[in-house]
């Protein structure tokens, strides 16, 4: 399919990726996350095609495009295409005033490099059919139909934060989001003379999806176990520290190790949170460090190119800490770096790494960015 020449949009939407700071794999457990949205996105150009249910989708960045009919959405067997198609089941869920349109997508977001290209694409969609067809949906709505159309039309079992940080971020805070009560704080953050350096691995071992569900089913393994003791406890956001420390005999070891991690990283969002507020920004760096240590650890969500990674960033005094930041398994770490150390770290880390695994690294500064929006 080739996407019509002369193309002008109605609505053109800008759908930002997300970094977290820290709180990985809490949201599914109710827990704490502390995301914001970066400056890197995808680009919506949408216009109404005045059919009845023919819409037309073009992506840019793979040269590729399909048509789909509103009355007949089934999974499809292109990964890509199943975003699309589940925002679409989900909207077609809750209103009727869905029409034909024709779209095109337009990504500066690496794909599988843990900064949730798949929120952004399913939360531009769904911002911009909002707009263009006057659905009604609130951003509450577009966050929770995105996250749902991941569950069923992709087939990961995800939490909130991705959808939440793509849609509802303010530029120079990071959200301190409580799963559970969806309650939020925006907190401004000032980091100056530091800088945010993401270092993408530019792996994407392909684990992630499955290994991902299967840690959620550990930790609900973990759960009703905690709550034969403890009838009280819905998820482990409900579980302290003294409690978890209870099973470590009992427990399978594995279960223990991943609810000890989802524990202590609950504790780690409340304490960066409040280091952010107080600008301390060492105790911020070493919580980092902390969270990775776990990550890779107890958590197993690593991989050798970003341990290696923060390892390598362990040498820098100009470091204050670094971590793997999203799903798992390769993407980004974030690095909190001096502003003058920021070319001699990137070098000398471009160089040990292309050593070590022979891959070339790509570094970028991120810094925290509005959530979805329509270009002016
Ligand atoms: C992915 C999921 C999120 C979250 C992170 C890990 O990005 O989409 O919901 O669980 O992994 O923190």
């Amino acid at each position: 399919m080739s996407f019509p020449e002369n193309f002008t949009p109605e609505l053109v939407v800008e759908s930002p990726g997300r970094i977290n700071l820290i709180g990985e794999h809490t949201d599914y457990n109710l827990g704490y996350v502390l995301p914001t949205a970066i400056e890197k996105k995808i680009t919506f150009k949408f216009k109404r095609n005045h059919t009845e249910k023919e819409c037309n989708l073009f992506s840019l960045g793979y040269n590729t495009g399909f048509t789909l009919q509103l009355d007949k959405i089934a999974r499809s067997n292109v990964e890509w295409e199943n975003y699309i198609l589940g925002v679409l089941n989900e909207i077609l869920l809750r209103t009727d005033k869905l029409r034909g349109f024709d779209c095109t997508i337009e990504s500066k977001l690496p794909m599988g490099s843990g900064l949730s290209s798949s929120a952004a694409l399913e939360c531009g969609l769904a911002f911009g059919l909002n707009e263009l067809f006057n659905l009604g949906l609130s951003k509450m709505d577009i966050v929770q139909l995105s996250q749902k159309a991941e569950h069923t039309f992709v087939g990961t079992q995800c939490g909130i934060m991705d959808q939440f940080a793509s849609v509802m971020s303010e530029k120079g805070h990071v959200i301190l989001l409580d799963c559970k009560s969806l309650e939020h704080q925006q907190i401004p953050i000032h980091i100056a003379p530091y800088k945010m350096i993401m270092l993408n691995t530019k792996v994407s071992h392909n684990l992630a999806s499955s290994e991902y569900n299967t840690r959620k089913r550990e930790c609900e393994e973990g759960v009703a176990i905690i709550k034969k003791k403890y009838p009280e406890v819905m998820s482990l956001r409900d579980v302290t520290a003294t409690m978890i420390q209870e099973f470590e005999e009992t427990m399978d070891a594995t279960l223990f190790k991943r609810c000890s991690f989802i524990v202590s990283e609950n504790d780690r969002v409340l304490k960066t949170a409040n280091a952010l507020k107080a600008n301390d920004l060492k105790l911020f760096g070493s919580l980092l460090y902390e969270a990775h240590e776990g990550i890779s650890k107890l958590y197993e969500v690593s991989c050798p190119e970003s341990d290696f990674l923060v390892d390598f960033s362990k040498q820098y005094n100009a470091v204050l800490g670094a971590r793997q930041t999203g799903g798992g398994f390769g993407g980004c770490t974030l690095n909190i770096v001096h502003k003058d150390k920021v070319n001699a770290f990137v070098e000398e880390a471009t160089k040990a790494y292309k050593e070590a695994f022979n891959i070339e690294l790509e570094a970028f500064e991120v810094q925290p960015s509005a959530g979805t929006y329509i270009q002016n």
